[in-house]
């Protein structure tokens, strides 16, 4: 699939713009904090209905505007898809898709795939399980509606069945409607850790050989899911954990406590491995995604690219350009570096200075 247009007007920093991107690899180039990062951002909008960094809307909004509109035209390989987006200060946000007004942001997904890389990457190997569920979620919520709305549902029984255990706290005889939570719970909970448990097999063994390429065969790359709760196993787990639960007034177990371990060579790379294969199991596992969403999909996923290159060595920046070739592309970067100028051609280049970005050619 391909970005055939965009078209903003309000977004951050960024001057109204309507631009053209090529097939292939599209630089955004420029100085810091110019709107580079802005501009991937409008895009990643479009695929998910979310900012992959902000947490509330109206922050995508200018300072000095009241509103800001994304278009976003798609040449898909049977047919054309648009996304329109509007934000305003104090409404709900508003997203058409070929003109139709979603009712619910799961109808948005498929519209675009994206696979983002970026520094905070890193995140997802170093940080704790919170990122490596957003990863996971993120990923699972763009490739299947139907574990979008389980992972709601199981969101929002987790919060009832917590309110009620801190009223059971005071009022015991409230344990009696337990049950019709935990049936839910565990009925959408177990369907959530089968869905992660598939992806994360699938995952595995293409990243793998990502970063077995990467490396030259160095080293081998285990992406193991580490479920709180394994298949099958969460109706016993909520049981035997009731009073525990009641006592702390929250929910123990279940998919919400998930975790990923990362290993290379048999050792975990969070607290063995180096900067360079804690950077390069990173880049291995969004690789892989663009497999995955190949194959899951049909359709080959677009890829913005921030600010990763300058992070990379020589041999990982080749290994990346050449992963991507003939897939369309956002990249930004401060300066022209030699490796894009061995990838791409002079058309799809975009400078981009103090929110406007301006087509070189
Ligand atoms: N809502 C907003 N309205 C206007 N400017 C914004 C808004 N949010 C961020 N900015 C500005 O955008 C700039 C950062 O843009 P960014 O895309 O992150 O830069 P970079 O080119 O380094 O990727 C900063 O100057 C920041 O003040
Ligand atoms: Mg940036």
């Amino acid at each position: 699939m391909q970005i055939s247009e965009v078209s903003l007007q309000g977004f951050r920093n960024l001057e109204q713009l309507h631009i053209k991107p090529s097939e292939g690899i599209n630089v955004f180039y420029g100085k810091n904090a110019q709107g580079k990062t802005n501009f991937l951002e409008s895009l990643y909008f479009c695929a998910t209905g979310r900012s992959m960094r902000t947490k509330y809307d109206w922050q995508m909004i200018g300072f000095d505007q009241e509103e800001t509109h994304i278009r976003v035209s798609v040449q898909k390989n049977t047919r054309k898809e648009r996304v329109d987006v509007h934000l305003k200060r104090d409404t709900k946000k508003g997203i058409a898709r070929n003109g139709v007004p979603i009712k619910k942001l799961g109808d948005l997904f498929g519209a675009l795939y994206t696979v983002v890389f970026s520094p905070e990457d890193l995140a997802l190997v170093k940080e704790g399980p919170g990122e490596r569920r957003r990863f996971l979620d993120m990923e699972l919520c763009q490739l299947s509606r139907i574990y979008y709305y389980d992972l709601q549902q199981y969101y929002r029984i987790l919060k009832q069945r917590n309110n009620l255990l801190k009223e059971i706290q005071k009022k015991t005889s409230l344990q009696e409607t337990l049950f019709v939570w935990d049936e839910q719970l565990i009925d959408y909970g177990e369907r959530i850790i089968g869905a992660r448990m598939n992806f994360l097999q699938r995952l595995d063994v293409i990243a793998a050989k990502k970063l077995n390429a990467l490396t030259g065969g160095l080293d081998q790359l285990k992406i193991t899911y580490k479920p709180n709760c394994d298949r099958g196993q969460m109706t016993e787990k909520i049981q035997r954990n009731l009073q525990r639960d009641i006592y702390l007034g929250t929910t123990n177990h279940g998919p919400h406590k998930d975790d990923i371990l990362f290993s290379i060579n048999g050792k975990e790379v969070k607290s063995f491995g180096s900067q360079g294969q804690q950077r390069t199991t990173a880049l291995a596992a969004r690789l892989a995604e663009i497999d995955l969403i190949r194959e899951e999909t049909g359709e080959e996923p677009i890829l913005l690219l921030d600010d990763v290159l300058s992070e990379l060595d020589e041999r990982r920046q080749k290994y990346l350009m050449e992963s991507i070739d003939g897939l369309q592309a956002f990249l930004t970067c401060t300066g022209i570096e030699d490796v894009i100028k061995k990838y791409i051609s002079n058309e799809n280049l975009f400078y981009v200075e103090n929110g406007r970005i301006t087509a070189e050619n």
